[in-house]
C-alpha cells in the first residue's frame, strides 16, 4: 500500500504535490535515512480537488500559480459581488440617516456604516474597508481565488506598474479578520490571574486601545493609512475625504457641527492627498496643517474610529444569535451528554450541536 501511493507521489513529476503524498512522504522520511535529501518540500496542488476556478478569474493565473491582482480586482466574480453589495448596503445607511428618523444611538452607529462600505476612503478611491471584510463571508475574506492563491489576503488600493513586477498590486500582510465582536476586546491588559495578555485588536492585539480606551476604535485608524491597504498618506486626508462625502453633514450631526468644517485645509490638499503613503517620486507627505488644524483633524479621525467600531458592536455585526448565545437568553437548554472517558492519546471533541435542544422549535 504505501508503495502504490509513493509510486502516484513519483508520478506528479517527482514533488509530492497532494496532503495525502505529504503523509506518505513523512512517513517513508522517518523510514529511510536518506529519503530526506531526494524529497524537497511538498507544495500543495493548484488549485485544490474540488476547487474550480471560475471562469472569468482564468486569464488572471500567471505561470507557478501566481495572480494577476490587477486582473482578479476587476474580473473575480465574488470581487464584483463585494462591490456591488457594498455599494447597495452604503444606499441602504444613507437612506436610513437621510430618512431623519433615527435616534442618537442608532445615528453614530450608521454613520460607521456608511464609512465602512465607502471606497472613497482610499487613497484611489476605489477600496472600502468591505473588501477586504465581506459581509456575506461573515466580515472576513470572501474572495474564493485569493483564499486559495494568497492565503486569503486581499489587493489594496495601489496599482503597481513597474513593468515585469510581481505582485503587481499592493497586497495586504495577511488574511483579514471578521471584524464580528472584535470592539467586545477591551484595551490591551495584562491579566494576572491568567499570567497573560488579554484584548486589543488585530491578529498580533497592536491595536492596543489605550488612547481612546477603545480598541476597535483605534484598529480603524489603522487600515487607511496602511500602505498595502488603503494607502493614505496622512490621517488628515481621510479627514478631508470626509469633508467631502455625502454624509458629511451626518458627521456633523453626530459629532458637531464644525467637526469637519471648521478644518482649514491647504489649496493643494487634493493633490498631497492622492500620493499613496510610502510613495518616493513623488514622495508622500503629510498636510501642511496648522497645528490647530492638526488638533482638530486628529479629534476627526478619532470619531471616524469611534463610528466604526459602533457599527461593529452593533447587532447587524455583532448579533449574539450562536447556540451558546440561545442557551443563555433561556431558548435551548444543554443536554447532559454521556461520553465515553477518551483512551490515551484520543482527542476529546467540543460539545457538538447535539449538546443543545430548542425546547421552543422542538
Ligand atoms: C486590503 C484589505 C483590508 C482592508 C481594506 C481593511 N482591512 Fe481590516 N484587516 C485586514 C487584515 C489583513 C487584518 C489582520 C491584520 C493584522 O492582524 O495584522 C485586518 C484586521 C481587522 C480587524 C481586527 C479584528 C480583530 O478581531 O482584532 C478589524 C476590526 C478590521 N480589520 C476592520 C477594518 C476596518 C474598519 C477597515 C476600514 C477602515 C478595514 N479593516 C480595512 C485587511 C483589510
Amino acid at each position: 500500500m504505501r508503495r502504490v501511493e509513493a509510486a502516484s507521489c513519483a508520478m506528479n513529476n517527482g514533488t509530492c504535490l497532494n496532503l495525502v503524498c505529504a503523509a506518505i512522504t513523512g512517513a517513508l522520511l522517518l523510514s529511510s535515512p536518506n529519503a530526506r535529501a531526494q524529497n524537497p518540500t511538498p507544495v500543495p496542488i493548484f488549485p485544490p480537488p474540488g476547487f474550480t476556478i471560475p471562469p472569468a478569474d482564468a486569464p488572471c493565473i500567471l505561470p507557478g500559480n501566481k495572480l494577476d491582482l490587477q486582473c482578479i480586482i476587476t474580473n473575480d466574480p465574488d470581487a464584483k459581488r463585494i462591490r456591488m453589495e457594498e455599494a447597495t448596503l452604503f444606499q441602504q445607511a444613507l437612506t436610513a440617516f437621510k430618512s431623519g428618523t433615527l435616534d442618537p444611538f442608532h445615528q453614530v452607529e450608521t454613520l460607521g456604516k456608511l464609512e465602512i462600505f465607502d471606497p472613497n476612503l482610499s487613497v484611489n478611491s476605489n477600496l472600502a474597508c468591505s473588501f477586504c471584510h465581506d459581509p456575506m463571508a461573515g466580515y472576513a475574506n470572501g474572495s474564493s481565488i485569493l483564499s486559495i492563491y494568497t492565503g486569503g489576503s486581499n489587493p489594496g488600493s495601489v496599482p503597481i506598474t513597474v513593468p515585469g513586477a510581481y505582485p503587481n498590486n499592493r497586497i495586504a500582510k495577511r488574511n483579514p479578520q471578521s471584524y464580528v465582536y472584535a470592539p467586545y476586546f477591551p484595551p490591551l491588559q495584562f491579566n494576572v490571574t491568567q499570567g497573560d495578555f488579554y484584548g486589543g485588536n488585530f491578529w498580533d492585539a497592536r491595536a492596543t486601545g489605550f488612547r481612546l480606551q477603545n480598541s476597535s476604535a483605534e484598529q480603524a485608524q489603522d487600515p487607511p493609512l496602511d500602505t498595502q491597504e488603503m494607502a493614505n498618506p496622512d490621517s488628515a486626508c481621510v479627514v478631508w475625504k470626509l469633508s467631502k462625502s455625502v454624509y458629511a453633514p451626518f458627521f456633523e450631526k453626530v459629532w458637531g457641527s464644525g467637526s469637519l468644517s471648521g478644518i482649514n485645509f491647504p489649496a493643494n490638499t487634493a493633490q498631497l492627498c492622492s500620493i499613496p503613503g510610502g510613495a518616493v517620486n513623488p514622495p508622500a507627505q503629510k498636510l501642511p496643517l496648522s497645528p490647530t488644524d492638526r488638533t482638530h483633524a486628529q479629534q476627526a479621525y478619532d470619531y471616524f474610529g469611534l463610528a466604526i467600531a459602533a457599527y461593529e458592536i452593533g447587532s447587524e455585526v455583532s448579533p449574539f444569535t450562536s447556540r451558546f448565545d440561545a442557551f443563555l437568553a433561556g431558548s435551548a437548554k444543554l443536554i447532559a451528554r454521556l461520553r465515553p472517558v477518551p483512551r490515551q492519546g484520543e482527542l476529546q471533541h467540543l460539545p457538538s450541536r447535539r449538546s443543545f435542544e430548542y425546547p421552543s422549535s422542538g
